[in-house]
């Protein structure tokens, strides 16, 4: 059954259901693995649904998706992927209320309702968190002196540049952090962000779309460092954002932050995995933390570690092959 409500045409579901904003949410492997993750959390009847949406759209096409969700009883939130900063932009003034890492890093990727209130989360900085504890040991850049580069500057790049500054322990912060980003819109907003951060890590801004400029910045960074994938290339748009030149630091760390798609950014770190003793991760890890945590919000459930784990333990068996990811 449809309805028309504030001007827009809502479906009013019949079970219990969970959108995803993204670019090709068809192909993600959350849509393979909600079902069986909704079982075993005892979501009866949910559903979870793709909403497509082209990068940087109109400002109504995310209008819409969130009306859908703040007028429907049944479509309970979503987790948005990409469009996080352009969602926050162009239906910011449809939530009743935005949490802290929202309102600091002007996006979300978090929509969820509780008694009758649409609420706007920006979750991603604890995903990010936890996929870089992952990655790292504590101690690990006072221990290298290693910097970050960051290719890309949208939310996950915000997010990413938050964590890191907040860490509370010197030796877990790099010096410096380099943040790349083809237009100056998202690097302004960056600034402003850290602008109102105690200023413990450097954080460099340079405009660039040039993939050669970008071996150049990466051919400088000391050993050690960490080279992050943050521009979608290799999934949402083709390509990477170095070339096949490029040459990653000695004993960097390579992080694409995707985990299917040509990813072949990783495939670059990868043919250099030996000659510089890389160590090399996807967004897996990225994924498990974010879609585990976004679900227990929308659904209101606790998911503690125990119950993370079993949940990691079945999404590893539908997990793509490296060959068809
Ligand atoms: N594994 C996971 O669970 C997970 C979690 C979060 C994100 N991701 C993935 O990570 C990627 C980034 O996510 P996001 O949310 O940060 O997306 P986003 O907000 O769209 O940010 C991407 C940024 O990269 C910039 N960019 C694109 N091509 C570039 C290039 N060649 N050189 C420099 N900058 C370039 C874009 O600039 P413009 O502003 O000019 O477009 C944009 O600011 C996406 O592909 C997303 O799917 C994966």
């Amino acid at each position: 059954m449809t309805e028309d409500v504030s001007g827009y045409k809502i479906v009013h579901r019949d079970e219990p259901t969970m959108y995803f904003f993204g670019v090709t949410t068809s192909r993600s492997t959350i849509m393979r693995v909600f079902p069986v993750w909704a079982e075993i959390l005892g979501l009866d009847r949910a559903q979870l649904i793709g909403v497509d949406i082209p990068l940087h759209a109109e400002a109504e096409q995310y209008r819409k998706a969130v009306a859908q969700i703040k007028y429907d009883p049944l479509s309970l939130g979503a987790l948005v992927t990409t469009h996080k900063i352009d969602v926050l932009e162009a239906a910011g003034d449809m939530f009743d209320e935005l949490d802290k890492y929202a309102r600091l890093c002007g996006d979300l990727s978090c929509i969820s309702k509780r008694d009758n209130r649409l609420i706007g989360h920006a979750k991603d900085p604890i995903a990010a968190g936890s996929s870089l504890q992952h990655i790292f040991k504590p101690g690990y850049w006072d221990r290298t002196g290693g910097h970050v580069l960051c290719i890309g500057a949208g939310g996950s790049a915000i997010s990413i540049t938050y964590y890191l500054m907040a860490r509370p322990e010197p030796g877990d912060r790099p010096k410096r952090i380099i943040v790349v980003n083809r237009s100056q819109p998202r690097l302004d907003k960056l600034r402003s962000i850290v602008a109102g951060l105690p200023p413990t890590i450097e954080v460099m801004y340079i405009l660039n779309e040039d993939p050669v400029r970008n071996d150049k910045i990466m051919a400088d960074l000391p050993a050690g460092s960490m080279v992050i994938n943050a521009t979608g290339m290799g999934k949402d748009r083709p390509g990477s954002p170095i070339t096949d030149d490029g040459v990653f630091p000695m004993r960097g760390i390579a992080w694409e932050l995707n985990y299917r798609g040509e990813l072949d950014f990783m495939h670059q770190a990868m043919a250099q995995e030996r000659q510089r003793n890389l160590t090399i991760h996807d967004g897996w890890q990225y994924f498990l933390y974010g879609w585990s945590d976004h679900i227990a919000e929308v659904f209101h459930k606790e998911i503690a570690e125990d119950l993370f784990d079993q949940l990691a333990e079945v999404a590893e068996v539908i997990r793509p092959s490296s060959d068809s990811r």
